[in-house]
């Protein structure tokens, strides 16, 4: 995820309301970064001209991801597996993480500029697919289901996670 510089969670942790944010309102600020950053391929890949380039955009993105993917993994899977399971998506959920981390690390590997540009331009359209599904299913489920509390306790393990990382 996004990196901030340390002083900016200071002002978070002093913050009780932002301090008290829930699971799901910390990964949909996250996802708004997301469409930024997807906006911004989608304009500025079709226009490069080297394969190093794309490459570096890619590998920015799959390490964005990956905390914003792991988080999720880590904190909604557990308490929210029997509605996975119940809808048919436990196993999906995890599998589309992966999935888009696969199709990013191909980008990599690949010595053809138009493959690669095609590869990044597909994860981040997967990715569109991806999040929109959790905005319309799974975060509105989690609310349902969860109670504010939880929420809210996962919010605080999610700003504590990424503090140590910040550090
Ligand atoms: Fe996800
Ligand atoms: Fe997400």
């Amino acid at each position: 995820m996004v990196q901030l510089p340390v002083f900016c969670y200071a002002i978070i942790a002093d913050n009780r309301s932002i301090a008290a944010m829930k699971i799901t309102e910390a990964l949909l600020a996250e996802h708004l970064v997301f469409h930024n950053l997807f906006d911004h391929i989608e304009a500025t890949a079709p226009r490069l001209k080297t394969l190093a380039e794309v490459k570096s955009l890619a590998a920015l993105m799959e390490s964005m991801l990956k905390s914003h993917s792991d988080t999720e993994d880590e904190l909604f899977i557990g308490p929210l597996e029997h509605c996975f399971e119940q809808i048919g998506q436990r196993d999906t959920f995890i599998q589309e993480h992966e999935e888009i981390d696969g199709n990013l690390r191909k980008v990599q590997l690949t010595k053809q500029l138009r493959r690669a540009r095609a590869l990044l331009l597909g994860a981040v359209a997967y990715s569109r697919k991806h999040f929109d599904k959790e905005e319309r299913i799974v975060f509105p489920m989690a609310e349902r289901v969860l109670n504010s509390k939880t929420l809210t306790a996962l919010g605080q393990t999610w700003m504590e996670q990424r503090t140590r990382k910040s550090v």
